[in-house]
């Protein structure tokens, strides 16, 4: 029976190793999160990096690990510590990351890097060769394995091979600034499909294909040899059911049931009934925009000081990549923030900021989700946002006030929440003020619209989207050889 080989950097899981036994945790990212309700493990084979160096994983452990894999239907492509450091804080986390996100200042390019990169995808495109069978369809994730379709295709030219891109896909100006530009694309090319989630990032794409390759190009298809490569947008949506049920249960339960932070969370509510909380949750990382919305609620508490005391600003910072430079000095950045704003604006019955610098339980996002009547994700720059989805499943009556912003992939799904350019601090202390203030009517008409679509377009819908296009391009390419 064929099955799909799904093949990401990061597996569901990650895996740590502490006094000598091993633990796994789950992987925090729109990735992970979404892709595992669609992983099922029984006809999908989830193939990628256990999060472990091969010198962290002691030889006696393998064993255990790859059982421990195998039963959640995972199997790992094992790292060196080099290779890690080249290939993922470097070329993936300090060249494309940042150079896909228009940070250019952020944006290294260093050979030695590169020559990682290419060979770690090397690997993983060896795994899948091993891996998979005739039948089977390969879907490849992501920027840390642009080359992975094309080194596939080249040793198996019959494999059916997806490829989606989670993060922004540059404009052509941008991305023709890589000196490896061209075989970035080719190694893409190496496709059935490639999918992005909004038309502009396949239009971006598209225009650099033409540009640097010179290929004709049709609509949304690419002619490369006797080839037809589709191109289209896929926006990825969550497992709605999941988090809505998980709302519509966090609500029945009674006093003691509760989690602590929920019931820390319903005292705070009781003690201050007038207050409302703002809730922003993310990794930490600079393309979400933290520094900038902490310093755009300074903003507004002095644009607008009877809002003091009103509304509390909850930060949820996920840590991520902490052995990159930019993101170290971003933590040091926001941690100075969050005291000097404290610092200063705290009155004895209120802190504006409340910081956690970790990363939560599903239950604990449920608790935060359902319990802050604001959400307020201001990325300068996102694949999708996720996140922006998730607050909006949780609102089981429907209130709550989402704000955006519009340099989100997920703004242009969500043209009901209050959109904001993260630049504009006028406009977003404005946007504060009118969240605060906007009626319960409001708040669920705008909701209702939000949901259905959710619920609608949910993660497997997306996932069979993606997958019936694949199955379909392959057919009507095998039609025409
Ligand atoms: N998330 C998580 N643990 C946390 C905080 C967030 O698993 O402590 C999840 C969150 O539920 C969401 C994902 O991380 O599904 C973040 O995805 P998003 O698309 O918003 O951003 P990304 O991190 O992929 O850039
Ligand atoms: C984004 C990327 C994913 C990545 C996730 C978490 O969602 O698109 O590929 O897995 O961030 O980042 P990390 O570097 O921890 O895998």
């Amino acid at each position: 029976m064929s099955k799909t080989i799904i093949i990401s950097n990061r597996l569901p899981v990650q895996l740590q190793i502490s006094d000598g036994g091993m633990s796994a945790i789950p992987s925090v990212g729109g990735l992970a999160t979404g892709m595992k309700s669609v992983h099922d493990g029984k006809n999908s084979l989830w193939i990628g990096w256990s999060g472990l160096t091969e010198e962290d994983t002691p030889e006696s452990l393998v064993p255990a690990i790859d059982k421990a894999l195998a039963e959640q239907g995972c199997a790992q492509v094992s790292l060196t510590k080099e290779e890690v450091d080249g290939f993922y804080f470097g070329f993936s986390n300090r060249t494309i990351w940042p150079l896909f996100h228009y940070f250019l200042e952020y944006t290294e390019f260093e050979l030695s890097f590169w020559e990682t990169y290419r060979q770690v995808n090397q690997k993983f495109a060896d795994a899948i060769l091993a891996q998979s069978g005739p039948d089977d369809i390969i879907w490849v994730h992501d920027y840390q394995l642009m080359l992975v379709p094309q080194m596939v295709k080249e040793k198996n030219p019959g494999a059916t091979i997806g490829f989606f891109l989670h993060i922004p896909f540059p404009s052509y100006e941008i991305f023709r600034t890589m000196p490896w530009r061209e075989e970035v694309l080719q190694g893409l090319l190496g496709s059935d499909l490639i999918g992005f989630h909004t038309y502009d990032y396949e239009r971006h794409f598209l225009s650099s294909v033409r540009r640097l390759l010179s290929l004709d190009v049709h609509f949304n298809d690419i002619y490369l040899d006797n080839r037809i490569i589709k191109v289209d947008s896929f926006p990825m949506g969550i497992d709605y059911k999941r988090f809505h049920e998980a709302a519509v249960a966090n609500d029945q339960l009674k006093g003691k049931e509760r989690s602590d932070l929920q019931k820390k969370l319903d005292d705070h509510k009781a003690s201050a009934p007038g207050t409302k909380l703002i809730l922003s949750i993310d990794r930490l990382d600079y393309s979400k925009g933290i520094a900038k919305r902490i310093n755009a609620f300074e903003y507004f508490l002095r644009k607008y000081p009877e809002y003091k005391e009103k509304m509390r600003l909850i930060i949820l910072a996920v840590p991520s990549r902490s052995n990159v430079p930019q993101y170290m000095l971003l933590k040091k950045e926001i941690d100075e923030l969050v005291g000097r704003i404290n610092g200063e604006l705290s009155t004895v019955n209120w802190t504006p900021i409340w910081y956690f610098y970790r990363s939560m339980p599903f239950e604990n996002l449920i608790d935060l989700y359902t319990s802050c009547d604001i959400a307020w994700l201001t990325p300068l720059r996102d694949g999708m946002n996720l996140v922006a989805k998730e607050y909006i499943a949780t609102r089981t009556d429907k209130t709550g006030v989402l704000i955006l912003s519009e340099m989100a992939g997920s703004a242009y799904e969500m043209n009901e929440a209050l959109l904001i350019n993260p630049n504009n601090f006028e406009q977003q202390a404005d946007t504060l003020k009118r969240a605060f203030e906007m009626p319960k009517e409001e708040q669920m008409a705008r909701n209702m619209f939000l949901q259905k679509r959710l619920e609608r377009y949910n993660v497997e819908v997306w996932a069979q989207e993606f997958m019936s296009v694949l199955k379909n391009q392959k057919s009507e390419e095998q039609e025409q050889v």
